[in-house]
């Protein structure tokens, strides 16, 4: 394992070793302790500032790095694109610079445009945290699920795990096949061919069409929403289409006589890619990964600011 990252920056999970994740999560076991004892914070980071920039929707990412942050000490401020001077015209490099120039150290940007990370990170003087960029990647949430995986199954080396879904406007998707295939599982997609990207398959996965084939082989699916808001045009006949063919519901679970660990992002649309009683079903671990993000993040954190202050 590493002493410590490899990378500066956290943009993708493309850009990491598989020793830098078994750090992170070295490093995440030691914080879920301390998140659970009843003080919940620890003094790491009281020299280190950090900006939240959210140019797009966000609960759990943007809560749970916040929540991170304060947890290790940090000072942080938040940036929301809607009620700020983006709308007067101000170019990204200008709003971060002049961030930066309140002595910031880091920053966590959510952005809508695929390598929005990428390039912040060639023109700015910080640490940069990719959380989400359009339909590239998300690399915290893939950690947090393959730590939810390690955390429920023991390992994530040897599991076969089905990503079920929208993979083509998918930044979870992405990230989780990098995740998981550096770690040693084997990953197999699952969903309309139009929702499915052309070269797939070169990332090492294969596809299977029929869910409930995809189900009876995996130990772990990961059940994607359905990203309309990212979508020109319809890439299915209806939702009732989509229901009947991807849906995971409760009968089909029953019937797979099985344990299976049934995952999800977040936001669920209830009844479309899942149904209510499968989301809060014994087989869900849906709230484990959004607890375990807070202890994944602070690890990410904790280890991008050691570098910073070397
Ligand atoms: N999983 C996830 O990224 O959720 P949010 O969009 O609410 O942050």
């Amino acid at each position: 394992m590493n002493s410590e990252l490899s990378v500066d920056h956290l943009l993708g999970i493309k850009y990491l070793t598989k020793g830098d994740i078994e750090l992170i999560f070295k490093t995440a076991d030691h914080f879920k302790e301390v998140i659970n004892r009843p003080i919940k914070k620890v003094p790491s980071l009281r020299d280190i500032t950090i900006a939240n920039l959210f140019f797009e929707n966000s609960t759990r990412t943007r809560l749970s790095f916040e929540l991170a942050e304060k947890r290790l000490s940090a000072d942080i401020i938040n940036f929301s694109a809607a009620s700020s001077s983006v709308n007067k015209g101000e170019t990204l490099i200008d709003t971060v610079n002049n961030i930066l120039s309140m002595k910031v150290d880091m920053v966590v940007m959510r952005h809508p445009n695929p390598g929005a990370g990428i390039f912040l990170s060639k023109h700015v003087k910080a640490s940069i945290i990719n959380a989400g960029d359009g339909a590239h990647e998300h690399p915290t949430q893939a950690l947090l699920d393959s730590y939810s995986i390690r955390e429920k199954l023991g390992e994530v080396k040897g599991k076969k795990v089905v990503i079920v879904g929208d993979i083509l406007h998918s930044r979870v998707a992405l990230s989780n096949i990098f995740a998981l295939k550096l770690q040693g599982a084997t990953v197999k997609v699952c969903g309309p061919k139009t929702l499915l990207p052309k070269h797939i398959e070169s990332l090492g996965v294969t596809i299977e069409p029929n869910l409930i084939k995809a189900l009876e082989w995996c130990d772990v699916a990961n059940m994607l929403r359905v990203q309309n808001e990212r979508m020109e045009i319809n890439y299915f006949p209806s939702t009732r289409e989509y229901v009947k063919q991807y849906g995971l519901t409760r009968k089909i679970l029953d019937n797979l006589n099985k344990e299976i660990v049934i995952m999800h992002p977040g936001p669920i649309n209830r009844g479309v890619e899942i149904t209510s009683d499968v989301a809060d079903s014994e087989h869900a671990i849906i709230l484990d990964q959004v607890q375990n993000g807070v202890a994944v993040r602070m690890a990410v954190i904790y280890l991008l600011a050691s570098k910073i202050k070397q």
